[in-house]
């Protein structure tokens, strides 16, 4: 399942500029190692904005865990 979201990275375009595929690929692996190291507990991501991120983390992110997402939308 992993493998097809940096498939889906690599081929689809991204919702915002506000993270490159590189970038997006490094966070995705990072949560990956964390989860599949049994790391408990739930992923937050702080500053959201439209989601370019949150779409893939949501796909790795599985029941029971949660994925929390926050932004004050004011912009940085
Ligand atoms: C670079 S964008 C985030 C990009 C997003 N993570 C992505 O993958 O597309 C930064 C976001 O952080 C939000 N932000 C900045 N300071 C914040 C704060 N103190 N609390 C919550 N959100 C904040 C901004 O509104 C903005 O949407």
């Amino acid at each position: 399942m992993s493998a097809s979201i940096f498939d889906e990275i690599h081929r689809a375009p991204l919702l915002s500029d506000q993270v490159d595929k590189r970038e997006l690929t490094s966070v995705i692996r990072e949560c990956q190692y964390a989860i599949s190291s049994g790391i408990a507990g739930d992923v937050v991501e702080f500053g959201c904005y439209v989601g370019t991120t949150s779409i893939y983390l949501a796909k790795l992110v599985q029941s029971p865990r949660e994925l929390y997402l926050y932004d004050s939308f004011d912009g940085l």
